[in-house]
């Protein structure tokens, strides 16, 4: 057998689409443009990559972006005062606070600090919670997650009824994207790295989502055939034949998985660029709330 490839890339830029169109959209009506504004502690090249990635298209899509910066030892009030005064600004729609902060931060704090109506990322106690809960709606789904959930339904991944396995329980990606899968109807099991038979629950899995960090860990022999496999990994591993002298890899073994699953992403361009769309998204849709309190 070999996968429907989930292509990221196509589904990611019909999502872009149609927010530049409605940022055009919203110019034109109501003669406003939504801003972000990101957060970036320290100089972590990962991290500012990413920034710097979810800057650049704000432009193109015609939002406006605005980046601070602080050192990798700034203190927990200067970067609590920053977040309350992009809170208080009005040109600011989303604040994105890029994690991992260095260590001596509380995370916990600095995501509680940022006002819930321009948290862009989903972070916020009270939209886990909402998340987390029966009935109850978040203002904004966190991004990864929400990204890997569009591919399942353009791919035609019927969740209601699935069993679905989680490797992985960050609160970024595993503990999200496990809740997401519940709303769904999905069965929804979340292995970890203190799993004791992995193998014997992907075996049984109609939908995997790989967000563990170990480059190729799961291959296609641990998967029941059929399976849709969304492989949120961004891996480097070393290759001298490569031009920057290393590969990208996911955390599923692309292409022994690929013989097995019935769908699967690439690594790149299967997650990774749903990310930044889920992004554009929130906050198109921050500036939507903040219009409609005016
Ligand atoms: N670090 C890795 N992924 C993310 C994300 O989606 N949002 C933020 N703020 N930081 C991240």
């Amino acid at each position: 057998m070999s996968a429907q490839i989930i292509d990221g890339k196509a589904v990611a830029a019909k999502v872009r689409d149609q927010v530049a169109v409605k940022v055009a959209e919203m110019k034109e009506k109501h003669n406003y443009t939504p801003g972000l504004a990101t957060v970036l502690v320290g100089e972590d090249p990962a991290s500012a990559t990413y920034v710097r990635s979810k800057q650049r298209m704000c432009e193109r899509l015609g939002i406006r972006s605005v980046g601070h910066t602080l050192p990798a030892d700034a203190s927990q009030e200067d970067v609590e005062s920053l977040v309350s005064q992009l809170n208080a600004d009005p040109e600011v729609n989303g604040i994105l606070v890029q994690l991992p902060l260095p260590k001596h931060l509380d995370e916990e704090a600095v995501l509680n600090s940022i006002s819930l109506e321009k948290d862009v990322d989903g972070f916020h106690p009270v939209n886990i919670g909402r998340l987390a809960m029966k009935g109850r709606e978040p203002l904004f789904i966190p991004c990864t997650p929400h990204g890997c959930m569009v591919l399942l339904e353009d791919a035609g991944v019927e969740t209601s009824g699935a069993e679905a396995v989680i490797v992985g329980r960050s609160n970024i990606v595993g503990l999200p994207m496990a809740m997401l899968l519940q709303k769904a109807n999905a069965t929804v099991t979340i292995c970890h790295s203190r799993t004791k038979d992995l193998v014997e629950h992907l075996k049984r899995a109609d939908i995997v989502v790989a967000a563990i960090g170990i480059p190729e860990m799961i291959k296609g022999d641990m998967l029941k055939p059929g399976t849709a496999v969304i492989d949120v990994g961004i891996n480097r591993v070393d290759d001298p034949e490569a031009k920057r002298g290393y590969r990208l890899v996911g955390d599923v073994d692309y292409d022994s998985a690929a013989e097995v699953a019935g769908a699967i992403t690439p690594v790149p361009g299967g997650v990774g660029p749903m990310t930044i769309a889920m992004l554009m998204q929130n906050t198109l849709r921050a500036a939507e709330i903040a219009i409609s309190k005016q």
